[in-house]
């Protein structure tokens, strides 16, 4: 398995993911996403999104805000709840979560410890423009909540009928204590969430169906299904909200972690949110001509968690020649770049054209690009190392033939195809497991 010291500078060095505001020093546990990361990013939100409304009739999607109203944290318990008990380091000052601690002493230089006190994890800002007249209000710790106060209206304005989900991903943001190994704890991460609204009685049976059908996206994504597993939560350990749930695990190079939660949420979001603002959040059932609150499942992931186990699960090193060749085997449609185009000779012009030529061709649909920047063989081991599926070489022969020579990331074996089929090859290829 992958070193995350080599995973962390291979992300610095291929434009994946930067330390945010590193000029300055850093800000702890935030994280930009380069060039080669962004599309990584948005490859993983597509494939999410793919799966989960376009290809589904019991599914809609949602933009709601980050900035909500600060009745909301206080419906949902996180103004109560979301919080970590924690202790300080009376010698060293550091700060620790007492539920991490094995001992009663500091982990890091011994000292006493204090007593603890509680941490509410929401960050806080204002709202409104005049000093001293602004609101106190919360960055969102989860997506979750707009989606519930977007019931009524995506209800009445979809007309689904039960069951069925409403789909979202963006930002959340948590002041988290305990933080490193890299991008799995960020205080600034987003997230994919499904509230699935169900009929109360049938809550267990989606429940089960969920539990299965995300953990399937992992694999059908590329993931090796030995570094997954299920793993239930202790009564002890459920959110204030949660009447059961599972944690679908990743064997991450610092060990099994949770890489996304499927809870049931029962009727507690939506009754919470009936009470304190008086508004009905319900649904009219036709048959029995009676309102009901439905049931929730929801099965709530992590884009950064779910990118970092696609590279750590996609990261191979082997010896080709008696070197060192590190590769990406992502899925296809999970690649940043589907394919990269370089010229053979970069001071034939003939070549060079043809080259850019194609690269216009096939650009547009997919991320394709150029590069004449180093030798053939170093131009090879870049894009193995952000997992572009395929590289394309133009050269002399090109000029008289009209073909190409196309290289595949995995088994490394090279094809001749005309240039005139190069897109309608590369779609088929593309879609190859
Ligand atoms: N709405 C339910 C909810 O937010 P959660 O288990 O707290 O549940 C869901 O978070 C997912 O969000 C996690 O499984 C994880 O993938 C991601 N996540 C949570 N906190 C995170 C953090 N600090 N950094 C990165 N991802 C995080």
């Amino acid at each position: 398995m992958v070193d995350m010291k080599d995973l962390v500078s291979l992300c610095k060095r291929r434009g994946i993911i930067f330390q945010s505001s590193e000029v300055y020093g850093g800000v702890g546990s935030v994280w930009d996403y380069g060039p080669v990361g962004v599309e990584l990013k948005n490859n993983v939100k597509r494939a999410w999104w793919k799966a989960n409304v376009y290809s589904r009739s019991d599914m809609v999607g949602l933009d709601a805000s980050i900035l909500m109203h600060p009745k909301t944290w206080e419906a949902s318990g996180h103004v109560a709840s979301f919080a970590d008990l924690l202790v300080d380091c009376k010698k060293c000052k550091k700060r620790f979560r007492e539920d991490k601690l094995k001992g009663k002493k500091c982990p890091e230089c011994g000292g006493g410890l204090t007593d603890s006190r509680r941490f509410n994890l929401m960050f806080k800002t204002a709202i409104g423009s005049v000093e001293g007249q602004s609101t106190t209000i919360h960055l969102r710790p989860e997506t979750a909540q707009g989606i519930f106060l977007n019931f009524p209206n995506v209800l009445n304005a979809s007309r689904k009928k039960l069951p069925f989900g409403i789909a979202q991903t963006g930002k959340a943001f948590r002041n988290e204590i305990t933080t490193g190994n890299f991008t799995f704890r960020c205080r600034e991460f987003e997230q994919m969430e499904i509230e699935y609204f169900v009929r109360p009685e049938e809550d267990q049976k989606w429940y089960d169906y969920w539990v299965n059908e995300r953990f399937n996206w992992y694999i059908n994504l590329g993931i090796d299904k030995k570094n997954l597993k299920l793993r239930p939560h202790e009564k002890d350990e459920l959110a204030h909200y949660a009447k059961s749930c599972h944690d679908i695990e990743y064997n991450f190079p610092f060990g099994w972690s949770e890489l996304e939660g499927i809870a049931n949420r029962t009727d507690f979001d939506l009754k919470q949110h009936a009470l304190i603002s008086g508004k009905e959040l319900v649904y009219f059932d036709e048959e029995t001509k009676k309102n009901i609150v439905p049931y929730v499942i929801e099965p709530s992931g992590g884009v950064d968690r779910a990118v970092l186990a696609f590279l750590i699960d996609s990261y191979n090193v082997e010896k080709v020649k008696s070197q060192k060749r590190t590769v990406l085997k992502l899925h296809k449609d999970l690649a940043p770049i589907k394919a990269a185009v370089f010229p053979l000779l970069r001071n034939r012009p003939e070549i060079v054209e043809m080259a850019q030529k194609i690269v216009k061709d096939l650009a547009g649909d997919r991320y394709v690009v150029y590069d004449d920047t180093a030798s053939i063989g170093r131009l090879y081991r870049r894009q193995d190392e952000i997992g572009t599926p395929y590289c394309i070489t133009v050269d002399v022969q090109s000029l008289d033939d009209k073909k190409v020579t196309v290289r595949d990331r995995d088994s490394m074996e090279q094809d001749r195809i005309s240039a005139d089929k190069l897109e309608s090859a590369l779609i088929e290829k593309l879609k190859e497991a």
